[in-house]
C-alpha cells in the first residue's frame, strides 16, 4: 500500500446507462486522479436499494458499472476498485455511525427532501439513513479527499461533522475528508434543452449521449441538438446550446475554443454538428470495443471484483476494529 500518496474516496451507484455528462464530469476525472492518488471507488449497490430496484437489473448494471469504469480506463492494478456490498464493513460502521448521527441533522439534507418527494410511496429508513451509510464508505478508508458532483457537497459535510464529532467523543479515528468538487465548466447539458443539465434519466433519447451509443446515434443525436439560429460557432455563456457543443467537441478532441472557433469561421451549425458527433464518436467506440470485450470476461471481471474487495477489506476492517474498540464493544473471541 503506498503510505505516502494522499486517500481518495468515491461510489457511483450501479446505472448501467451512463451518458457522456457523467464521463466528462466524474468518471474522466476519477480516471485522471488514479496516478497520483491512493483511490478507492465503489460501485454503491447498497445505496441503490433505497429506492425500488429489480433484482435481476440490479445485478446486470453491477457488472455493468464495473465494465464501463474499466473500459473507460480505470485501471484495477492502480485502484481498488470494488462492489459496496461485498465488504460488509460498511454496513457494520454504518449502525455504529448512525448512532451518533441526529435526527434533524438527516431531516435536512436536501437530497433527502427531494427524493421523499419524487418517490412518495416509499419513503424508507434507509432513505433517510443513507447519508450515515455514505459517510461510513468515505470514513473506513480514511479517504483525504472524495471527487463528487456539488449535488453530494451537503452529504460531505455531514460526513466531516460525523468523523469530528466521533473523533472528539472518544479520541482522533477518523481522516476529516474534504469534498473535492468537479469543474463547473465539465457540467454537460441536456442536447433537447441546453439550459437542463444531461440526465442518464431524461426520457427524450436525443437529449443525451450514452457510453454505449452506436456511431450512427451519436450523429444522429448531435445532428438533432437544440442550437439558436445565429449559426455562428462562437463561445458565449449566453448561447448555451453552441456552448455546450463546444465543451464536448473540446474535451473528445483536445483543442481549445479559441481554435474551434478559428476551425469553422464562415462555417455553419451543419459542419459543426458533424465534426462533434464524429470526434464524440471515435472516443467512445474505443471504449465501446473495450466494454464489449469486458462485459463477456466474466471470470475476469469476478477476478477484479474479488481482489477489489479483499483489498479494501483489509483496509476497512483495521479502521472498524478501531471504533468498535473505541465504542466499548467486548473484542470478539477467535
Ligand atoms: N451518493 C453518491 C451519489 O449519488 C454516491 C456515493 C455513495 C458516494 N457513497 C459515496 C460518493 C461515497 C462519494 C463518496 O452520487
Amino acid at each position: 500500500m503506498e503510505e505516502n500518496k494522499k486517500i481518495i474516496f468515491s461510489g457511483a451507484q450501479p446505472s448501467g446507462k451512463l451518458s457522456i455528462g457523467n464521463y466528462i464530469g466524474a468518471l474522466k476525472n476519477w480516471v485522471d486522479l488514479q496516478d497520483e492518488y491512493n483511490c478507492f471507488y465503489c460501485v454503491v449497490d447498497m445505496h441503490a436499494i433505497t429506492v425500488k430496484q429489480d433484482p435481476a437489473e440490479l445485478r446486470r448494471r453491477t457488472l455493468e458499472t464495473l465494465a464501463i469504469y474499466m473500459a473507460c480506463g480505470i485501471d484495477p492494478e492502480k485502484v481498488t476498485l470494488f462492489v459496496q456490498s461485498h465488504v460488509p464493513a460498511h454496513a457494520e460502521l454504518s449502525w455504529v455511525l448512525g448512532c451518533s448521527t441526529m435526527f434533524g441533522e438527516l431531516s435536512r439534507m436536501t437530497q433527502f427532501k427531494d427524493k421523499s418527494k419524487k418517490y412518495s410511496q416509499n419513503i424508507n429508513a434507509g432513505l433517510f439513513t443513507y447519508p450515515v451509510l455514505m459517510a461510513a464508505d468515505i470514513l473506513l478508508y480514511n479517504a483525504d479527499l472524495v471527487p463528487v458532483g456539488i449535488d453530494q457537497k451537503q452529504h460531505i459535510e455531514l460526513a466531516r461533522n460525523i468523523a469530528e464529532r466521533f473523533n472528539g467523543q472518544y479520541s482522533p479515528t477518523f481522516t476529516v475528508p474534504e469534498p473535492y468538487i468537479t469543474k463547473a465548466g465539465a457540467k454537460i447539458m441536456s442536447l433537447a434543452d441546453p439550459t437542463k443539465k444531461m440526465s442518464k434519466s431524461d426520457p427524450n433519447p436525443n437529449a443525451n449521449i450514452n457510453l454505449l451509443d452506436t456511431k450512427d446515434e451519436i450523429i444522429k443525436k448531435f445532428k438533432k441538438a437544440v442550437t439558436d439560429s445565429d449559426a455562428l460557432v462562437k463561445y458565449d455563456v449566453d448561447r448555451p446550446g453552441i456552448a455546450n457543443l463546444m465543451t464536448i467537441y473540446s474535451v473528445f478532441s483536445g483543442k481549445t475554443f479559441d481554435e474551434i472557433e478559428r476551425e469553422f469561421e464562415g462555417k455553419g451549425y451543419g459542419d459543426f454538428k458533424l465534426a462533434v458527433g464524429e470526434a464524440c464518436a471515435d472516443s467512445l467506440s474505443v471504449i465501446r470495443d473495450r466494454f464489449d470485450a469486458l462485459i463477456k470476461d466474466k471470470a475476469y471481471l469476478e477476478s477484479v471484483m474479488k481482489e477489489g474487495s479483499e483489498k479494501a477489506a483489509r483496509v476497512a476492517y483495521k479502521t472498524l476494529s478501531k471504533v468498535y474498540r473505541k465504542v466499548g464493544f467486548v473484542p470478539p473471541v477467535r
